[in-house]
């Protein structure tokens, strides 16, 4: 297992299970061509057994096994699960939560961020960790702690309270600043004291839950600050590795589109970006995509690992149904296609207890090799060995945008007065799918990318405008480019304020339009908007949210069909210079917004091949090893991979069906 390969494996736990049954696993990773095994997660309680002592015999024995073979490892710090020692002798250390409780000891990722026993030991294990295996011959990434953030990223203790008050001070300086910023003459909130700020949560700003905030402007700094304690802590543990290892990349392990943490936030201090594909149903495919263009994004486009996946089921949900037959391969592919580097599964084996005992694993409770699950394992780690290093290191060169800005996300789904149906995420998976149906090439980037080499830029409900972005999305337009926002965008600056002017605020010269009314309507209270395209007129089905657009220099695509706004603009195009600003007012289905995008893209030259197969998704990666087609059939479950050779017809590398090369 020498020759480069798209890393192939995943998080393997064998403390969990006596020694002899690890014979067999390696005889299972043998035939499935697992190369790769992220050990160490969840370790802590057998690693530091109490506050004093320290046992890595457990530890030492599952490296040396598993480096043994020629594999490589990811090497975890334990942190994402505290032991009972650390939660008994410090309180502190567990979180409060929105109610304000204090909890006891039990499950994981729930650590209070700003407790400082767990700053303390955290690093301090991380330390010991890095000190004893930086070198191991095989490690090849650090993976710190796990999935941060747990059930709602936040605690709400003294603590953090504290620290809270240490962040706002640095952000603002003065209470004057703060006041506002926050807009305290509202209420009665003006703050004379650093002291009278408490975390806003249900004995505090809040009523009805996490999205129901009397100060918008509190809320939002809390979530950032939040945030930026889970990264202090990763920062920490990082650093204590980078004491013993100057190199080896330090990740730890996202989760796609993850509401509590502003992984943008983060993105600096990742050496690579890594991610859990736990996709919600069955037909996830557009959202998959999006997911890993995001992650992607998050490093300039370098490649990214999927760090886990489930073979077959997972645990968690409701409902757990199985991958489908090729379901597996086909997703694995995907992944690939959009520029990751590694595929790697929760879990190697199945746990024997506790909650995840029938979530799904590559070796099941048995040990079986002989299942329909398996074979499609051991497939997919041959088909990989076959690609061999064609991709590794390519990128996936587009020159379509899509921003996604976590402080719009926050902030949309906590403001009163709008539409509580509407989901920041939704709406850019909407955008973002009719990008993917048109087979079109897409990044997905923070407002503060460098946008100079895009075409087209969407940046759909971007409702907090922050820094230059006005001026950067006018750029694009003015050079020839497309932009194209939605209802709710360029409404608060970031602190949550109104501007005191029209919607869309500091957009509105680059759009060429102001919003006179906004009216919203609950699920199925549809409108409909008659599109006047290049090419066609069309009524498509609108709904939600109806913005009453006043053109100021756009000239108008789409009207309302129904209410008194009937007539009213939907839909404008702005044309500045050789360039053009779409703003669309209202939640358009995915018949409306296919037709715009189509033309924005057909404008630039951007629409993929096969635009017309809604089922089938095409995807390049272009590197040194040359042009790497992926056609990814997610009806009938196939996947071909083409080499595009610049002087002849395609070459085939691979064809699947059912998982299996046909
Ligand atoms: C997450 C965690 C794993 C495991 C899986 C189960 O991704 O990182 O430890 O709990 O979910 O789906
Ligand atoms: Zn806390």
């Amino acid at each position: 297992m020498t020759t480069p390969r798209i890393r192939y494996g995943g998080d393997y736990n064998p403390e969990q299970w006596p020694r002899e049954v690890w014979e067999e696993d390696y005889a299972a990773f043998d035939l499935a061509a697992i190369d790769t095994l992220t050990v160490g997660v969840f370790g802590w309680a057998h690693v530091q057994p109490a506050e004093d002592s320290y046992d890595f015999t457990t530890l030492d024995a599952i490296v040396e096994r598993a480096v043994a073979g020629g594999r490589s490892i990811v090497l975890a710090t334990p942190t994402g699960a505290m032991p009972p020692w650390l939660s008994h002798e410090y309180p502190e250390v567990n979180r409060t939560d929105f109610e304000g409780r204090r909890h006891s000891y039990g499950q994981r990722h729930n650590h209070c961020p700003s407790a400082p026993a767990y700053q303390r030991f955290s690093a301090a294990i991380a330390e010991r960790i890095a000190a004893r295996y930086a070198g191991t011959p095989g490690l090849i990434a650090w993976h710190v702690a796990n999935e941060y953030g747990g059930p709602d990223g936040s605690c709400y203790c003294e603590s953090c309270a504290a620290a809270f008050r240490v962040w706002l001070r640095t952000r603002y300086g003065t209470l004057d600043a703060l006041n506002q910023a926050w807009n305290t003459m509202f209420w009665s909130h003006l703050f004379t004291a650093w002291e009278q700020i408490v975390p806003p949560n249900a004995l505090s700003e809040h009523w009805r839950g996490p999205n129901h905030t009397a100060f918008q402007g509190i809320t939002l700094d809390y979530r950032r600050f939040m945030s930026d304690a889970l990264l202090a802590n990763f920062v920490a543990e990082k650093e204590q590795i980078r004491r013993h290892d100057a190199t080896t990349p330090v990740t730890t392990n996202f989760m796609g589109p993850f509401r509590p943490i502003d992984y943008h936030r983060w993105a600096p201090h990742l050496d690579l970006a890594t991610w859990d594909n736990y996709p919600p149903g069955r037909r996830q495919e557009v959202r998959m995509a999006f997911s890993h263009a995001l992650m992607r994004g998050l490093r300039g486009g370098s490649p990214f690992w999927v760090m886990e996946q489930t073979p077959t089921i997972t645990a968690s949900r409701d409902v757990n149904s199985v991958k489908r037959p090729g379901v597996l391969g086909l997703w694995s592919w995907q992944a690939v296609a959009h520029g990751a580097d590694a595929v790697l599964y929760f879990q190697m084996r199945q746990s024997q207890g506790a909650c995840e005992k029938y979530h799904g694993a590559v070796l099941d409770h048995a040990g079986r090799t002989d299942t329909r699950a398996f074979r499609e394992i051991a497939e997919l780690g041959a088909q990989l060995t076959d690609l061999g290093d064609a991709v590794l290191g390519a990128r996936t060169p587009a020159r379509t945008a899509v921003i996604f800005d976590w402080d719009s996300w926050w902030t949309t789904e906590m403001t009163d007065g709008f539409n509580r149906h509407v989901s920041y995420l939704a709406v850019v998976l909407g955008y973002y799918g009719a990008l993917w149906r048109a087979n079109a090439a897409v990044d997905v980037v923070p407002c503060t990318a460098d946008l100079s080499d895009y075409d087209v830029v969407l940046a759909p409900a971007l409702h907090v405008v922050k820094g230059d972005i006005a001026d950067r999305l006018r750029a694009v337009v003015e050079r020839g480019g497309t932009v194209l926002t939605s209802f709710w965008a360029g409404r608060a600056d970031e602190s949550a304020r109104a501007f005191l002017m029209d919607a869309p605020g500091p957009f509105g010269d680059v759009f060429g339009v102001r919003v006179e009314e906004t009216d919203s309507a609950g699920p199925g209270e549809d409108n409909s908007v008659t599109l006047e395209l290049q090419t066609e007129r069309l009524t498509a089905p609108a709904s939600l949210v109806f913005e009453v657009l006043v053109p100021e220099g756009a000239e108008v695509v789409g009207t309302y069909d129904d209410d008194f706004y009937a007539g009213r603009a939907a839909v404008t195009r702005h044309r500045v210079g050789l360039g053009e600003a779409w703003y669309i007012g209202t939640d358009l289905g995915a018949a409306g917004l296919d037709r715009i995008v189509r033309q924005v893209l057909e404008r630039h030259d951007l629409v993929g091949p096969h635009p017309d197969d809604p089922d089938l998704e095409v995807v390049d990666r272009i590197g040194e090893r040359g042009h790497i087609r992926f056609l990814l059939d997610h009806a009938a479950t196939t996947v071909e991979i083409q080499r595009l050779d610049p002087d002849s017809s395609p070459t085939t590398l691979l064809r699947t069906s059912a998982g299996f090369r046909t």
